[in-house]
């Protein structure tokens, strides 16, 4: 048995407005209790220090906060080497910079070295859960299940499905997307603490053939996931429109192939109509927010506060190499300035950690493992230090309470304020070089 004593805050339920702040637990000098890798207790250290077993090993990390492990529900392991550049827009990022990084993972090699180099970063920056994409090689999926298997660490993602409007090498076919699909899920879904996503692009890089082929899937392979792109950016949505026709709307598409669901994960839903958001909260179907992103490629400025308001499920995303920072507190920053731009309502420092956290846990179908300190969930959970930069240590210094300490971190800091990074109770080694 292990203890760890220290600030702690973390989020119990579920919001039931943006105006909700309801769902913060913090304890200023809090104990969270660790067996096999399991939470068994958490509470004040006043409390439950005197019922520890004598064998116990109590880490004393007073001064630092202890959070969840952040869950990144839409990031592309893939767009490492591409992060930081800069296109006019999404089409055109894709087209001159990230298409032309995702074709080298045509080489197992690199596959495996970027899907290292990818998992090392999550964890430096308190990241222990993620909805990862890969490329359309099956290769690249092979290599981030291996090596997020190698680390213990809850991983869903599956091989990208694109059979159009993209450059041949890294055009697939809807058979041969469909085949290794299957391939993949055989191999590693339900394996440790991995699932699979079937990942079609978005609707303008597969065919109708395809999108049906992804349907199938999901619904031929339980508890299997889906992750995609959706309404992200104005041209973008003329275009589907264009190419479907018949749809409704973008989100149409997408529901007409049966691709909608509670196992289901949207990335930005910027540009969605009310009807829209209606047709995801009644399918249980996730929004994954990734200010970041949408900031740098100038792509808009998602409703999060009507979203949490209507009980949309919305979790929190890096979405690298459109986004711009691994860092879920950089993340959670951005989501506020998002909301600040967009006026009218505040965030509170509840409502950014529980997107960060139990959000992205509902969103892997995995609240019962992750995203808070219940007991008998999994230790998976990152140290935060409230004196990582002198700047950071004087502003938490002045900061009265908890709260006001993690907000400025949030807003201060990056993977430098991550003191270490927890997976299933033990601390997480992190190379730095990789051969
Ligand atoms: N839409 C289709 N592909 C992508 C991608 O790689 N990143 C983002 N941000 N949007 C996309
Ligand atoms: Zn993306």
């Amino acid at each position: 048995m292990k203890a760890y004593r220290a600030a702690l805050a973390h989020c119990t339920r579920h919001p039931v407005s943006a105006a909700d702040d309801g769902m913060l637990q913090t304890f200023d000098d809090g104990l969270l209790v660790v067996e096999d890798g399991l939470i068994v207790a958490v509470g004040a250290a006043v409390e439950l220090l005197p019922g520890l077993k004598p064998d116990t090993l109590v880490t004393d990390w007073r001064g630092k906060i202890i959070v969840p492990g952040f869950v990144d529900s839409h990031v592309h392991a893939a767009q490492l080497d591409v992060i930081a550049s800069p296109g006019r827009d999404l089409l055109d990022w894709l087209e001159r910079f990230t298409f032309p990084a995702e074709a080298a993972f045509a080489d197992g090699d690199h596959a495996t070295l970027i899907a290292n180099l990818f998992l090392d970063e999550l964890l430096k920056n308190g990241t222990t859960s993620a909805f990862a994409w890969p490329t359309v090689h099956k290769q690249s999926a092979d290599a981030l299940f291996a090596a997020a298997h190698a680390r213990n660490l809850r991983l869903i993602t599956g091989k990208v499905l694109m059979d159009r409007n993209c450059p041949d090498n890294l055009r697939d076919t809807e058979k041969s997307g469909a085949q290794e699909s299957a391939d993949l899920i055989a191999q590693w879904h339900g394996k440790g603490r991995l699932s699979y996503a079937i990942t079609p692009r978005f609707a303008l890089t597969s065919t109708e053939a395809q999108l049906h082929s992804a349907g199938d899937l999901l619904h031929s392979n339980p508890g299997v996931f889906m992750q995609t792109h959706l309404a992200e950016n104005h041209a973008e949505i003329v275009a589907v429109l264009a190419s479907f026709p018949k749809a409704r709307s973008y989100l149409d598409v997408y529901e007409n192939f049966g691709l909608l669901g509670g196992r289901s994960v949207f990335a930005h839903c910027i540009h969605l109509s009310a009807e829209d958001r209606a047709r995801m909260l009644a399918s249980a179907s996730t929004a994954a927010h990734c200010p970041t992103s949408n900031l740098f490629l100038g792509s808009g400025l998602m409703d999060l506060r009507t979203m949490l308001n209507e009980g949309l499920p919305v979790s929190l995303a890096s979405d690298v190499g459109g986004g711009t920072s691994f860092s879920m507190l950089a993340t959670m920053a951005a989501a506020y300035q998002v909301a600040q731009l967009r006026g009218g309502w505040t965030p509170s420092v509840a409502t950014l950690l529980y997107l960060a956290t139990l959000a992205g846990a509902r969103a892997m179908g995995a609240e019962a493992q992750i995203g808070s300190f219940a007991p008998g969930k999994e230790a998976d959970f990152a140290v935060l230090d409230c004196a990582a930069t002198p700047l950071i240590a004087r502003r938490c210094e002045c900061a009265p309470s908890l709260a006001e300490k993690l907000f400025a971190l949030i807003t201060l800091g990056d993977d430098r304020a991550v003191k270490a990074t927890y997976v299933l109770g033990h601390a997480a080694s992190v190379p730095t070089k990789h051969a």
